[in-house]
């Protein structure tokens, strides 16, 4: 790693560990994200895992209307840019003006003229085309509040038999259903209080309830190994469920 790689990584950090303040959630996203955007997709490639894996699992199958919520700079689309083509359109909704700028960028250089940025909060966006057939949320779930709400509105925004695709940090429940994964009370507490600092709040409902929601395609439970805190290893899920 260069001397300006490592200087950037030290912004970042400086950036996940200072208080984030704002009076509103879109106040505070962009204060959290405005002066991160341009080192966003270099950091965060080795921080957050699991989201080549799960837009490579949904694109095969896939087309029509795909809804990216919290999509950020729009860099999980890059995995799979060979097979945008088919897609009627694709939405990035998010807040950050600063990650949409980034996407923006991405978009023009890519021509991904279906590809559409969207600054919105999740809870106010409705495709003009009509029902969707795939909405993820990669690693936005976990910094929305109402996730519940947000849970249900993406059910309603999907068609009949449409998909969608989670990949978040989580913790799970004291006591898990028994073929989840059970975590020690050290993890479920250490990631809780780690994460809620950058305002991430990790839930060990959210998996039960998308599963409670829709009809299971697959789980995953693993470990990730951060580069944030190095050495350490959060626990993170990727769901991919079917609307009945
Ligand atoms: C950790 S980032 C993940 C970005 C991207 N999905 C990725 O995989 O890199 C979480 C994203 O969720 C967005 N977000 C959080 N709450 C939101 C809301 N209520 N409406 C829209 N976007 C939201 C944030 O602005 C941020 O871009």
């Amino acid at each position: 790693m260069s001397l300006a790689n490592i200087f950037d990584n030290l912004k970042v950090i400086y950036h996940l560990v200072k208080p984030n303040k704002g009076k509103t959630h879109q106040e505070r996203l962009e204060n959290f994200y405005k002066e991160q955007a341009q080192y966003y997709d270099a950091f965060r490639k080795t921080l957050l895992k699991g989201r080549e894996d799960l837009f490579e699992s949904l694109v095969t199958d896939a087309e029509g209307i795909w809804i990216d919520m919290g999509g950020g700079t729009g860099a999980n689309f890059e995995c799979i840019a060979k097979q945008l083509n088919k897609f009627q359109k694709i939405y990035i909704v998010d807040l950050s003006t600063s990650l949409l700028e980034i996407a923006q960028q991405r978009i023009a250089k890519n021509k991904w003229n279906n590809v559409e940025t969207i600054e919105r909060d999740v809870t106010q966006f409705v495709p003009l085309e009509g029902a969707a057939d795939v909405v993820t949320f990669s690693y936005s779930l976990s910094m929305m509040e109402n996730w519940f709400e947000i849970i249900d509105r993406a059910y309603q925004l999907l068609k009949p038999g449409g998909v969608i695709g989670v990949v978040d940090f989580y913790v799970s429940r004291k006591h898990p259903e028994p073929d989840f994964v059970s975590h020690s009370w050290l993890t479920r507490n250490f990631w809780t209080i780690w994460f809620a600092t950058d305002n991430v709040f990790l839930s060990p409902d959210r998996l039960a309830y998308l599963h409670y929601r829709f009809d299971k395609v697959t789980r995953i439970e693993k470990m990730a190994k951060l580069s944030f805190p190095p050495g350490f290893k959060a626990p993170y899920y990727l769901f991919i469920g079917r609307k009945n």
